[in-house]
């Protein structure tokens, strides 16, 4: 496969990464059409979002986002983080290779559903959305295709909750809905989002055990392909796992390890995040399964990770917070390392302890903490 090259917005802007490989067959698709299309360049769709098209960032935007890496400031409440300021991408800006970058009336869509996002207050429902016919076809693709690999794939604690959604392909969930079963498994929240939120506001919002949700749907011209969050990533590839208390708790411990956390910390989180709730992988006896969003709205992740291709296979390894975590594949496809935890409880004793780790480190006090809401 053509090596994609890492565009080097992505080092600055790495709240990219918290996109997604969602639900594709593009291998066969895209080489046939002699064009490769994988999550890295999807990253690199992403990041050329940034710059290709007008409007460019204003000077205030800009230093908001260097401010956002550099300021350790403890937000108080989760009214604090600001769902619609600091997005790095998307939104209505789609790149040239956007599957909907010449349909305004997508992009249009696209826009009525944001501004929905941004005008949603913390505590009040999240609002409603009523999705076209055309676009719960898409979700409905989507969920018919990626619940038929569960069983094999993913990990217990998905299957066990997966039941609780109650998914249709008939009906795209409303954020609302799906925020209140969360509230009564485990307390948690969905708050709409704008877009991608940089990288520090994402992992405090998990703190306050918020999920920042984008509630836009991929362009219907291709239902297997999204070069981004959508709901169908966040619904089938998130939610279900923070249904369960112990996995909720490990997402809520990077959450905490992030705050007050330097620029250089903060990017370690983002990997330490990357490798766990996106691309995290569980042990179950012998087997190996997923439990990360990445690979669960993946399909040709989904294979990846358990039986590689031809002869290449990804690489295992125990999750370590302290150590070094290995380089994220944006540029060949699907990750070449995962790692693997044995326990969502030992993964958050392991994490909290790093977490006291930073708090020391960045000198964040327990009365700093006690004061969230
Ligand atoms: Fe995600």
């Amino acid at each position: 496969m053509k090596e994609l090259r890492r565009p080097a917005l992505l080092e600055n802007h790495p709240g990219l990464l918290f996109g997604l490989k969602s639900c594709d067959d593009w291998r066969p698709r895209f080489h046939s059409h002699a064009r490769e299309v994988c999550w890295q360049q999807r990253a690199s769709t992403a990041a050329r979002a940034l710059t290709a098209a007008p409007p460019a960032p204003s000077p205030e935007k800009e230093a908001s986002k260097a401010d956002a890496w550099s300021s350790t400031r403890i937000p108080k409440s989760i009214n604090e983080i600001s769902n619609g300021e600091n997005i790095l991408g998307f939104g209505a800006n789609l790149s040239a290779d956007h599957p909907g970058y010449n349909d305004e009336e997508y992009k249009r869509r696209r826009m009525q559903i944001v501004e929905l996002a941004k005008q949603h207050v913390p505590g009040q429902p999240v609002p409603y959305v009523e999705y076209t016919p055309a676009e719960t076809a898409v979700w409905g693709e989507v969920l018919t295709k990626l619940e038929k690999l569960y069983p094999d794939f993913a990990c217990k604690q998905f299957l066990d909750t997966f039941s609780l959604f109650n998914f249709r392909p008939d009906r795209v969930p409303q954020l609302q809905d799906m925020s209140e079963v969360l509230q009564q498994r485990t307390g948690w929240t969905i708050r709409p989002v704008a877009g991608l939120l940089h990288p520090r506001d994402f992992l405090n919002g998990l703190a306050f055990r918020t999920f920042h949700s984008t509630q836009y749907i991929r362009h219907g011209s291709n239902p297997m392909y999204t070069p981004e969050p959508d709901i169908c990533h966040e619904l089938l590839g998130h939610v279900p796992m923070l249904a369960d208390p112990a996995f909720a708790d490990m997402a809520y411990s990077i959450g905490l390890a992030s705050l007050g956390a330097s620029k250089e910390d903060c990017w370690h989180l983002t990997k330490l995040y990357w490798y766990t709730v996106e691309f995290g992988v569980i042990k179950e006896g012998e087997q190996l399964k997923a439990f990360g969003a990445g690979i669960l709205s993946s399909f040709g992740e989904l294979e990846w990770f358990q039986h590689g291709k031809g002869d290449q296979r990804p690489v295992f390894e125990p999750l370590d917070p302290f150590g070094k975590l290995t380089k994220m594949s944006y540029k060949d496809g699907f990750q070449k390392k995962y790692y693997v935890a044995d326990s969502f409880e030992d993964l958050s004793a392991k994490i909290k302890e790093y977490a006291t780790y930073l708090h020391n480190k960045n000198k964040v006090t327990s009365l700093d903490l006690s004061i969230l809401q």
